[in-house]
C-alpha cells in the first residue's frame, strides 16, 4: 500500500484527498519509481482545486514532477537504486504524478538526478527551477549577454521568477526583479536582484511603445504585463514567455517588434527533448547556491498539500514549496 494525493470527479464536482492505493493500481509503465519528494508547482494548484482543466481523465494523482529511487525496471537505461527524477512528459496531467509515495512511469521520461543534488534539493528546484534555467538558456540562444543590458523577471517573489533571478546573477547579468510583495525586497536583493520594482506598473494596459529599458525579460504571468515588458525592451532585446499567472491573454501590439526589432520566445517545459533537459539540469547543479535554494524553499508532507494549493494559487507563497511524501 502506498499513500497519495487522489482526484476525482463526481458529476461536475472535484474531490482531493489523502488515499491509500494498492500497488496494482498504479498505471502501466516499465520503472516503479520509490518516490521521496515531490513540490507544489502552479499547474498542480490548478489541478487540486479545479480551477483550470489541467487534468484529462480521473481518477489522476497530480504532480508534475518528483524525485527518488529507482525499485524496479524493465527499461535498459534503468536499474534499481537508480536516482531519478521526472519533470512534465504529462505526469500529473495525463498519467499519475508525483504527489504519492510510489510512482510507475515509462524509462524514457526519468532524468538521472545529476551529481551533487540530493533528491530533496532537485525538487526544491523542481519544474518551476527547471523552466527558469531553460528561460535563462533561451536568453543566451538569442545571444543576450550580460553587457547588454538589465534584465527583467516579473513574479520574481514565484518559483520560476525566484530561480531565475538567482540563475541571473550567478552568471553576471544585472536583474531587475517586479513583484507585487516589494515588503520580500531585502530577499530579492539577497538572490541577486540589483533592483526591485512593484509590478503594477505592468499590471494595467499600457502604450504600444514604452522607454526603452531592459534589454531581455523572463516572464511568467502572460496578460497585460508581457504585453508591457515588450513595449518596454531595447533594440532588438528578448523577451521570454513562459507562464500566465496573470492571464493567458496577450493584449499587446506589433509595434515592439516592427520598429525594435524585439523577438518573443516561447518556453515549454512538458515535452522539452532530452538533451537540452539534461543539459538545464547540468547547469543547475552547478549554478545553484545550496543556501540560496534553502532560502527560498519550505517543505510540508502530503497530508498539508490540499490547504496549500489554494495558497498558492492566491500568489501568497514565496519561493518554492517541496513535498516531502513520507512526511
Ligand atoms: N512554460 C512552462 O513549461 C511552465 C513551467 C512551469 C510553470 N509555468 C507557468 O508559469 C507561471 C508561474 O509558475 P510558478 O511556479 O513560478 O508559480 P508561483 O510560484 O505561483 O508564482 C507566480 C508568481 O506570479 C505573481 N503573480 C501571481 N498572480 C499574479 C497576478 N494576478 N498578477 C500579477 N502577478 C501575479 C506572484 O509573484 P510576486 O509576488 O513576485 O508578484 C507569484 O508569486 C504559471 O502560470 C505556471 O503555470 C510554465
Amino acid at each position: 500500500m502506498f499513500k497519495a494525493i487522489l482526484l476525482n470527479k463526481h458529476g461536475r464536482g472535484l474531490e482531493a484527498r489523502l488515499a491509500e492505493l494498492d500497488e496494482s493500481q498504479l498505471p502501466e509503465g516499465d520503472v516503479t519509481v520509490s518516490v521521496e519528494c515531490s513540490s507544489l508547482n502552479h499547474k498542480d494548484g490548478l489541478a487540486i482545486t479545479g480551477k483550470s482543466s489541467v487534468v484529462r481523465h480521473y481518477p489522476m494523482i497530480p504532480g508534475i514532477d518528483l524525485a527518488g529511487v529507482v525499485e524496479s525496471s524493465s527499461h535498459p537505461d534503468w536499474k534499481c537504486g537508480d536516482k531519478v527524477l521526472i519533470n512534465g512528459w504529462g505526469i500529473g496531467e495525463s498519467h499519475w504524478g508525483g504527489l504519492a509515495q510510489k510512482a510507475r512511469v515509462k524509462g524514457k521520461w526519468l532524468t538521472a538526478i545529476p551529481e551533487g543534488l540530493s533528491p530533496r534539493q532537485s525538487m526544491a528546484i523542481g519544474t518551476a527551477g527547471y523552466t527558469a534555467m531553460l528561460c535563462v538558456m533561451g536568453l543566451e540562444r538569442q545571444g543576450i549577454a550580460p553587457e547588454d543590458g538589465e534584465i527583467l523577471v516579473t513574479g520574481a517573489n514565484g518559483g520560476i521568477g525566484s530561480i531565475a533571478v538567482t540563475l541571473l546573477a550567478m552568471l553576471g547579468f544585472t536583474v531587475v526583479a517586479s513583484t507585487g510583495r516589494i515588503e520580500e525586497s531585502a530577499q530579492l536583493k539577497a538572490l541577486g536582484a540589483a533592483r526591485v520594482i512593484d509590478r503594477q506598473e505592468f499590471s494595467w494596459p499600457g502604450r504600444p511603445l514604452g522607454k526603452e529599458r531592459w534589454i531581455g525579460a523572463i516572464d511568467s504571468l502572460g496578460s497585460h504585463t508581457l504585453a508591457n515588458v515588450c513595449a518596454g525592451l531595447k533594440y532588438r532585446g528578448v523577451a521570454i514567455a513562459c507562464g500566465l499567472a496573470q492571464g493567458m491573454d496577450f493584449p499587446a501590439t506589433v509595434a515592439p517588434f516592427i520598429l525594435r526589432g524585439i523577438t518573443l520566445v516561447g518556453i515549454d517545459s512538458v515535452h522539452t527533448p532530452v538533451e537540452e533537459r539534461k543539459e538545464a539540469w547540468r547547469r543547475l547543479a552547478k549554478l545553484l547556491d545550496p543556501e540560496k535554494l534553502e532560502s527560498v524553499t519550505q517543505v510540508i508532507g502530503l497530508s498539508e498539500i490540499i490547504p496549500k494549493a489554494d495558497e498558492l494559487l492566491s500568489g501568497w507563497v514565496r519561493g518554492r514549496i517541496v513535498v516531502d511524501v513520507h512526511q
